[in-house]
């Protein structure tokens, strides 16, 4: 038989989504596991988008819908680009995608030749390197510094880039880390990229999920040069806890949006027409949806740095996030560590030790390009992280230095 394709066969599955399935996996057989794991919110759906949901399929609305998404829907986040990026994005120039991972690889295909190189941020979220070597790009790494909160600078940028560089990747607020970029780490990054004429893909999922007054701010608002080269990618996964349903959406310049629409009409045609109308609802009553949502995650937070300052004396170290629902916890001062007979050498041994031993899921550093860190979720409610901490503590403080 002929071989797969390499492309295919060279990257690995997502180590987030695998650790969830495991999670769930066992849940279903009825191991009293809980999650710290999954990159994904505890809250429920709003209602004004279950009730659109119902309503747009009992009035028959399953049919095919424009390739780049409802119109409506397109005009509704053109006003939000708008209001709430001061981003100029007409509704040509938007495009609605079954969730902001299908947007970032749409604006890849639409950007990447073979043999592109495209820079990332270290850590990062998994998928960034495995899209781009998928398409045919290389992936270049630029490891940020726990010391200066994981964010990339203009000179660590600027050394990375090659005649090959055609784009960066940022996500801020970033997943694993916690971190926000102000605007002036923005404006210093946008000069070298408008000064070596790269493109930026933004991710902003996590923009209404911040702390301590921390606020995201798009690239694309920061002025016409960088705005010309700049996709802003954003969905309702996060801060709509709609992340069954399948929803993203992006916006960048005419060219770069035509051919995104191009590409999604032969990969997907479009996304679901009833999660394009539970977004349109979300959107509509997005000043109610917010606050309640960013009080739970402020909470949440609160708990969870209160219960690891209590494990400080282990040596473990983390950046408080400004934003996202992650904490990125240094465990390296704990490893190589003995449980038993059984020696944790890696972050993935410490995660497995973890799920094995006290049925707590977590993710291991490594697949978001830094060993020696966990990353914990606290998209939870106040019991169950009661729960979960409990568990990390009795599992971190029962190691034993190898
Ligand atoms: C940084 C980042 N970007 C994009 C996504 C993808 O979100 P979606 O569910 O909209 O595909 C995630 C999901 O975890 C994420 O953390």
């Amino acid at each position: 038989m002929k071989p797969l394709s390499s492309r295919a066969t060279d990257i690995s599955p997502s180590p987030t989504v695998a650790m969830d399935a495991r999670y769930k996996d066992l849940l279903a057989a009825g191991r009293p596991v809980v999650s710290l794991g999954a990159g994904e919110p505890d809250l429920r759906m709003p209602e004004a988008a279950v009730k659109a949901v119902e309503c747009a399929l009992r009035e028959g609305k399953t049919r095919y819908a424009h390739m780049a998404g409802l119109p409506e829907l397109r005009a509704a986040l053109s006003r939000k680009f708008s209001e709430e990026n001061a981003i100029r994005y007409s509704p040509d120039e938007i495009l609605v995608t079954s969730g902001a991972k299908q947007a970032i690889f749409t604006a890849l295909t639409a950007v990447l030749d073979p043999g592109d190189e495209v820079v990332i941020p270290s850590p990062y979220w998994v998928t960034y390197p495995e899209a781009v070597r998928l398409l045919g790009g290389i992936p270049v790494e630029i490891a940020t510094r726990f010391e200066n909160g994981f964010k990339l600078t203009p000179e660590d940028l600027r050394a990375a880039i090659t005649p090959k560089t055609k784009l960066l990747l940022l996500n801020s607020p970033c997943n694993p880390t916690g971190a926000v970029y102000t605007r002036a780490e923005l404006e210093a990054l946008a000069a070298v990229i408008v000064e070596k004429d790269l493109f930026l893909i933004s991710d902003e999922i996590y923009e209404h999920i911040t702390y301590d007054g921390a606020l995201s701010v798009s690239p694309a608002a920061l002025g016409p040069e960088i705005a010309a080269r700049t996709a802003t990618v954003n969905g309702f996964s996060k801060a709509f806890a709609m992340q069954g349903l399948r929803l993203g959406y992006i916006g960048a310049p005419a060219a770069w949006a035509k051919a995104m629409v191009a590409v999604q009409s032969h990969a997907a045609h479009h996304p679901s027409t009833l999660s394009q109308h539970a977004a349109l609802a979300c959107l509509t009553a997005s000043a109610e949806i917010f606050p309640p949502m960013r009080a739970h995650y402020a909470e949440a937070r609160t708990y969870a740095l209160s219960r690891l300052s209590a494990l400080k004396d282990l040596g473990v170290r983390w950046n408080d996030p400004a934003g996202a629902f992650y904490v990125f916890l240094a465990i390296d001062a704990l490893l190589p560590a003995k449980f038993g007979d059984r020696k944790l050498s890696t972050s993935i041994d410490l995660a497995e030790y973890l799920l094995d031993t006290y049925d707590l899921a977590t993710v291991a550093g490594l697949g978001f390009g830094r060993e020696g860190y966990l990353r914990l979720s606290f998209a939870n409610s106040l019991d169950v992280l009661k729960e979960a901490f409990d568990r990390l503590e009795r599992g971190l403080r029962a190691l034993a230095h190898a």
